[in-house]
């Protein structure tokens, strides 16, 4: 029975500094042994996370909503890009652009998404970036995290992969609040999700030989 040679194909999609996806490109050959990063793209055409990509030789592109004009067509060259590279894990790393119910079904079960929460706190529908810390703050939390999660057609309302939390500081403002997020659970928790989802794939195509 031979090990599955082949590491999961792995996308990550960005729309802003991505130091999410520096974490994941930063945990290959330690935390990730399973996956490999075989595209970068990102819905911001000046986007910094395209520059880390770049440095790290990883094929990059910028995909606009706005220029393209409409959902579909951002989806359609979305799903193209993610074909030709032959794409078997989606993650997204501080995407900012809304995936419609079409796409999400699409690609069922082969989505996951970071958010700077513990769900079913302050997630959802409006709550991306520094607002998610400015609500914690707002109601007074003592301890906040994040989550990473598959994407299904409702938002952040997949199922949940791994979550850590994280103490919420008495002088905190909502920027040093996400740093200590981004620290202390987002930077661990994605690369150690994506590698959860390429050892178990590669296990189950072990199991079928
Ligand atoms: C991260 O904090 C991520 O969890 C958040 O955007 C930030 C992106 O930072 N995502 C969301 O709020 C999604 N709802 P990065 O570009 O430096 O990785």
């Amino acid at each position: 029975m031979l090990n599955r040679p082949e590491k999961l194909r792995v996308a990550v999609l960005v729309s802003g500094g991505g130091t999410n996806l520096q974490a994941i490109l930063d945990a290959r050959g330690t935390v990730i042994q399973h996956a490999e990063v075989v595209l970068v793209v990102s819905s911001q055409p000046g986007a910094y996370a395209l520059e880390r990509a770049k440095k790290a030789n990883i094929p990059a592109l910028a995909i606009s909503k706005k220029e393209l004009g409409s959902q579909a067509a951002f989806e359609a060259a979305l799903t193209q890009a993610l074909e030709d590279a032959q794409v078997e894990l989606i993650v997204l790393a501080g995407f900012l652009t809304i995936l419609s119910t079409d796409f999400t079904r699409r690609f069922a079960g082969k989505i996951i998404n970071i958010h700077p929460a513990l769900i079913p706190s302050f997630c959802g529908k409006g709550f991306y970036g520094l607002r998610v810390h400015e609500a914690a703050l707002e109601r007074g939390v003592k301890v906040t995290g994040a989550t990473v999660h598959y994407v299904n057609e409702i938002p952040d309302g997949g199922e949940i992969i791994l979550q850590k939390a994280v103490s919420v500081l008495p002088d905190d403002t909502p920027q040093t609040l996400q740093r200590r997020v981004m620290e202390q659970a987002e930077w661990i928790l994605l690369p150690q999700a994506i590698e959860q989802i390429a050892e178990s794939s590669q296990a189950a195509e072990t199991n079928i030989k």
